[in-house]
């Protein structure tokens, strides 16, 4: 029973501070559950808005692929640089310390390599990405493939349903279809799709009239940074991006097989979070490698 006789009545009540009715800071998030907001939070920085994910799940697809081999050796040492991780689970259980704070996005579809017909992809259980303290949970969608389409919108549909029963947001991630023209039309079809099925974040690739494909879909978007370019064409890229309102990268082989790639993820951080333009990005690059 709690003490009768030492009620404080309570005098601070803050009457000339107004309750804060601001807006969440990322972009389509106002209405979603509190658990989602938080998750977003440790994803995107609160003072840029923006996120440098590093992205490492390609060997579900090509194995170990340029900068992939170790990941124990040529991922784990990066962690600490970025915002989030994305990468599969087997990866992440046997090749990232369990000591790491970097919030996880899961690649949570899998099913199919690059040597046969891709994107016959299931979903993990649920249960994997609760207990590998998931995040944010990543699916693929391939629109406009006649055979993996359905499927792979009806995986992302479902991984938002449970995404939404247990406050985990949901990355779409855009295929490049094999027959599909890479550009802001198809791109922004496909963010939107995965927009309008629920996705807290969309990632995709940039293209010419990227702004678009961003004014079209609703939260935050990333973009991939495809295959390895010279490092100021990758910062380019990233500076395009941000320019037409990305909410930052999930970059892979642009960091992983560069000469540097910790010099590369801090000039793309730079670039994210900091203005640089891409010759500043690039001098710091250099300035990083040669130290
Ligand atoms: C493909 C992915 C990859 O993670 C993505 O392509 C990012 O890597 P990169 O920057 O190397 O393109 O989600 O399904």
């Amino acid at each position: 029973m709690a003490d009768l006789d030492d009620i404080r009545d309570g005098d601070n009540f803050g009457l000339n501070t107004p309750a804060d009715t601001n807006s969440f800071y990322l972009k389509g998030m106002n209405s979603v559950d509190w658990g989602i907001k938080n998750r977003m939070s440790r994803i995107f920085n609160r003072k840029s808005g923006r996120t440098v994910m590093l992205a490492f799940d390609h060997g579900f697809l090509m194995g170990p692929t340029s900068g992939l081999e170790r990941i124990d050796l040529n991922i784990a040492p990066l962690a600490e640089h970025a915002d989030c991780l994305m990468g599969t689970r087997g990866m992440i259980r046997s090749c990232i310390p369990a000591e790491n704070t970097k919030p996880i996005c899961l690649r949570t579809d899998t099913g199919t390599t690059i040597l046969t017909e891709m994107n016959h992809n299931v979903l993990l259980d649920e249960a994997e990405a609760i207990s590998m303290n998931a995040t944010a949970m990543a699916a693929m969608i391939a629109v406009g493939d006649a055979a993996t389409e359905a499927l792979t919108i009806a995986n992302i549909s479902r991984l938002v349903d449970v995404g939404q029963k247990y406050s985990i947001p949901v990355m779409g991630v855009t295929a490049v279809g094999k027959d599909m023209a890479r550009d802001s039309r198809y791109f922004g079809l496909a963010a939107r799709v995965c927009a309008e099925n629920g996705a807290s974040i969309v990632k995709t690739y940039y293209t010419e009239g990227f702004e678009n494909v961003v004014a079209a879909t609703p939260v935050p978007v990333v973009i991939a940074g495809g295959k390895k370019l010279p490092e100021i064409e990758a910062l380019e890229l990233a500076y395009n991006a941000i320019q037409c309102g990305a909410a930052g990268v999930d970059m892979g082989r642009n960091v992983f097989q560069s000469e540097a790639p910790l010099a590369m993820i801090k000039a793309v951080a730079g670039v994210v979070h900091d203005g640089l333009k891409p010759a500043e990005g690039l001098e710091l690059f250099n300035d990083l490698k040669n130290a």
